[in-house]
C-alpha cells in the first residue's frame, strides 16, 4: 500500500511518516512538503533527515499542495 502523508516535514506529518515506516505493514509512505519558511525550515530539514535514516526507500516530494 502507499500512503501520501500531506505536510510531511512539519510536526504532525513528520512524525505521522515516522510511526507509519514502524508499521507491520509493508507499506510506502510519500511525503509532500512545500518546505515553506513559516516555521524554521532547518527544522524542516532536521525531520526529513530522521524519516531518511529510518527508511532509505522513503520517497520526500518537495512542492505544493
Ligand atoms: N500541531 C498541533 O497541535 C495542531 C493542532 C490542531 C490542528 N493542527 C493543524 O494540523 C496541520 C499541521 O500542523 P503542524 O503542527 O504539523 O504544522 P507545521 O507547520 O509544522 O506543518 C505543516 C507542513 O505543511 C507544509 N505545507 C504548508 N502548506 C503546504 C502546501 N500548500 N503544499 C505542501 N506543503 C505545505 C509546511 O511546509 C509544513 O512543513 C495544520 O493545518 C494545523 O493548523 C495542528
Amino acid at each position: 500500500m502507499t500512503i501520501l502523508v500531506t505536510g510531511s516535514a512539519g510536526f504532525i506529518g513528520a512524525n505521522l511518516v515516522l510511526r507509519l515506516l514502524d508499521s507491520a505493514e509493508p507499506l510506502h509512505v510519500v511525503g509532500l512538503d512545500n518546505l515553506n519558511s513559516y516555521y524554521d525550515p532547518s527544522l524542516k530539514e532536521y525531520r526529513l533527515d530522521q524519516i531518511q535514516q529510518k527508511a532509505k526507500s522513503q520517497q520526500t516530494i518537495a512542492g505544493h499542495l
